[in-house]
């Protein structure tokens, strides 16, 4: 794994506040504050523009969780990206991965030749990954390579090679800058724990 040096990828301290913000629903402690997520974009974004200088990646977002990150990152890379979204599910309705993959929306892009980065929000036990991974490298792009803007720590239960990383955190359920619980709360700017874990679902 390559992050830019002084990185801020270590898990940042949780504050003790819980804030309900404008959307009216309780939720539980900042994770990754707005701010450090601005700079950790900017920073993921000029690492991947000095990486991908004469190869332009073809970005595939995974949907629908990393739809904010994957419109932050693209502004942040400066050069001729094209981008693509894939839709998977892997949960179901519960907070756990169930570890069944379905591709409930495929790309559009011939991958042959293709640079590819897939922007993912976050690996928890990784097998959605790790699936998709495979599912791509049978498309024989030039080169595949991930960028995922989080890693809950100590859940993976398969190597996986994530070449650019957000932040890592610990292990809860985790809301805002895209991720859900049960649709909802995607629309937070900062990443927030989720307030009752039994009460949502992905
Ligand atoms: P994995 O297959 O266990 O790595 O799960 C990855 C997918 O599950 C992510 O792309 C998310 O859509 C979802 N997911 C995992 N953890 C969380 C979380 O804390 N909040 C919201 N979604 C999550
Ligand atoms: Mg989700």
């Amino acid at each position: 794994m390559t992050t830019p040096a002084g990185d801020a990828s270590a898990a940042p301290a949780a504050s003790a506040a819980t804030s309900a913000p404008r959307l009216g629903e309780s939720v539980g402690p900042v994770v990754v504050g707005a701010g450090e997520l601005r700079q950790r974009v900017a920073e993921l974004g000029a690492a991947i523009t000095e990486d991908y200088a004469g190869r332009p990646p073809l970005l595939v977002g995974v949907l629908k969780g990393a739809f904010v990150f994957m419109s932050d990152l693209s502004r942040a890379i400066d050069l001729p990206v094209d981008v693509d979204f894939m839709a998977v599910s892997s949960y179901g309705s519960a907070t756990r991965t169930s570890g069944v993959v379905r591709i409930v929306k495929d790309l559009d892009a011939d991958l042959s030749g293709r640079h590819v980065l897939v922007v993912e929000d976050i690996v928890d036990s990784g097998l959605t990954l790790s699936y998709l991974q495979r599912y791509l490298m049978a498309r024989g792009p030039a080169s595949l390579a991930v960028c995922a803007l989080l890693v809950k720590e100590g859940q993976q239960r398969a190597p996986l090679d994530l070449r650019y990383v957000g932040f890592r955190i610990p292990a809860e359920f985790v809301v805002g800058y895209g991720l859900d619980a049960d649709e909802r709360l995607r629309n937070l700017d900062a990443i927030h724990v989720l307030a009752d874990p039994s009460s949502s679902a992905s």
